[in-house]
């Protein structure tokens, strides 16, 4: 499955992508050293404003368009305020990113963003959403259940023809597990403002960790910023991953990034649906059965499974279940073909 990825950052959604086994056709990102990391990661950067790049030649060809829209109109520096200035794309992007879906047309679009902005995205982007998705559904993840050491929540909507089972939690993993730092749970959330003040500030320290306990936790006792390492690490970046640019720019990319195993997970989730289907669509093709029918059938067929699970299937596994029975699958629907033609 091919992606273009909007606000592509250093590139967390896009290792998480990718290791999911999606395909990038292009990580467009304005930040020069943002751009610069995604390029060493070998990513298809385009350094650009997205408001700049034409789209057009991509219309119809693109499987998945996955954004982060910036959000400081919901950022804790910002108070909350909302989005005032609607249109100012640094205080809010989704009303740009809704305009490129309606240009892009991709099969599935998938966005993240802080929790802060839930409400504006249930009022305002949801419903444009419905006008062109059968299934827009939004979850609220936290990465410290999707194989991050770090306590990180976010707001996740998916949009597509299928509808999706969220990912599954996995065992939560502490700061301990993952950098020797003696504190038994997640890290707090790495933030982005690692680069100012003093590391021996306690307001710092808290501002970093996001914790008043956080004093603490320095294994020397010394209250000290955790390395470009350490955060990279709680957020799941691999080791030697290539952040590019100064040290306060190479801390904003991380500290911004969506840590790809939550990324990853999602995207499994994306590709599970789309898979179980996909290859049951393909099945039926080999037996003649035209695409608009095909999809009709499916439909109907895996509604009655969701609504009246059978017994013994896991009713949150409905799309794995489904992936794993294409052969019955399609016989029962190429079967009702042949009987509504006959
Ligand atoms: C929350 S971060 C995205 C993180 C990224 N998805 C990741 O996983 O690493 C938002 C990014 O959008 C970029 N950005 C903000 N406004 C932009 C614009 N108008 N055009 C392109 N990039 C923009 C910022 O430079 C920042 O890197």
């Amino acid at each position: 499955m091919t992606v273009l990825d909007l606000f592509a950052g250093a590139g967390g959604a896009a290792l998480g992508l990718h290791s999911a086994g999606f395909e990038h056709v292009a990580c467009v990102e304005r930040d020069a050293s943002a751009a610069a990391t995604l390029r060493a990661a070998g990513f298809p950067a385009v350094e650009a404003d997205v408001r700049d790049v034409d789209y057009t030649a991509l219309a119809g060809t693109v499987d998945v368009l996955w954004a982060s829209p910036p959000c400081q109109a919901w950022s804790s520096a910002n108070q909350h305020d909302g989005p005032k200035g609607a249109d100012d794309i640094a205080r809010n992007g989704w009303p740009w990113t809704l305009r490129i879906v309606g240009i892009v047309r991709p099969r599935w679009a998938i966005f993240e963003n802080v929790k802060n902005a839930r409400r504006y995205v249930e009022r305002a982007v949801l419903p444009e959403l419905r006008k062109l998705y059968a299934h827009v559904s939004l979850w609220v993840l936290n990465a410290a259940d999707h194989g991050a050491p770090q306590s990180r929540t976010r707001i996740f909507v998916i949009a597509g023809p299928r509808p999706v089972t969220p990912p599954i939690g996995t065992a939560r993993r502490t700061m301990r597990d993952a950098i020797g730092i003696a504190y038994d749970r997640p890290s707090p959330c790495v933030m982005t403002n690692e680069g100012k003040g003093r590391p021996t500030d306690p307001a710092w320290w808290r501002k970093l960790n996001n914790a008043s306990d956080a004093l603490s936790i320095a294994t020397d006792g010394a209250r000290r910023k955790l390395t470009l390492a350490e955060c990279a690490t709680l957020q799941t970046f691999p080791e030697g991953y290539p952040f590019a640019g100064r040290p306060e720019e190479r801390y904003r990319q991380v500290g911004n990034a969506v840590p790809p195993s939550l990324a990853a997970a999602v995207a499994r989730a994306v590709r599970a649906a789309e898979e179980g289907l996909g290859t049951i669509r393909e099945g039926l093709s080999s037996i003649g059965t035209s695409g608009d029918r095909i999809e009709r059938l499916l439909s109907a067929a895996v509604g009655v499974l969701r609504r009246r699970p059978p017994r013994g299937i896991d009713p949150d596994d409905i799309d794995g279940f489904v992936a794993r029975n294409v052969g019955q699958l399609r016989a029962m629907v190429g079967d009702s073909l042949s009987r509504r033609t006959a």
